[in-house]
């Protein structure tokens, strides 16, 4: 490594962010159901495949996330792979467990209760396999039970570098 790579040891959380920023990623939203049988949802990015076999998702909540709170009583969610146009979608859900956020948001209960959010590109339909600690985050793993697929043929919603953005056509 070439001496104008090297970095300091200690990274503040505004230069990691800003880092990471650079990792595009497409945009979901998880949904779940709280303890009072109410849906909950949040926006997330910080989504990965873990697992083929078996079939294994994770995702990064913040520790005072609402959803969060609801998937450890549920024991059950959704992971909403949004759209280009849904970019209002991911907003609405980046606000912190506003019940009115689901105003107006069509959607249908799935086989384990848990929302699925209509026109999405993909449903990956889980229950909670692990939880694991993340730092200020904890890493949920889900196994994956049941998958949707649009059948429209619409490009997907990007994060990068903190804004929406689309894939070059
Ligand atoms: C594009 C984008 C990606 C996000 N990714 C995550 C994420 O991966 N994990 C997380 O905990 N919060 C993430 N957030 C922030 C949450 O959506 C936000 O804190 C929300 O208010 C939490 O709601 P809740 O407390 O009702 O769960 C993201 C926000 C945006 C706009």
């Amino acid at each position: 490594m070439g001496d104008d790579m090297k970095q300091p040891i200690d990274v503040s959380a505004g230069e990691f962010r800003h880092a990471m920023s650079h990792f595009a990623t497409g945009v979901t939203v998880i949904t779940s159901v709280d303890e009072h049988g109410e849906p909950a949802g949040t926006t997330a990015n910080a989504v990965t495949s873990l697992s083929l076999d078996p079939p294994l998702v994770l995702v990064c909540f913040d520790l005072d996330s609402l959803t969060l709170r609801a998937i450890r009583s549920h024991r059950a969610f959704v992971v909403n792979v949004l759209a280009a146009p849904q970019q209002h979608l991911s907003a609405n859900f980046a606000r912190r467990g506003l019940a009115a956020a689901w105003e107006g948001v069509r959607h249908r209960r799935g086989p384990t209760g848990s929302p699925r959010l209509d026109d999405v590109l993909a449903i990956l339909e889980c229950t909670l396999e692990h939880s694991l600690p993340g730092g200020d985050h904890e890493i949920i793993v889900g196994r994956v039970r049941h998958v949707e697929i649009s059948a429209i043929a619409s490009s997907p919603l990007v994060f990068f570098r903190g804004t929406y953005t689309a894939l070059a056509g």
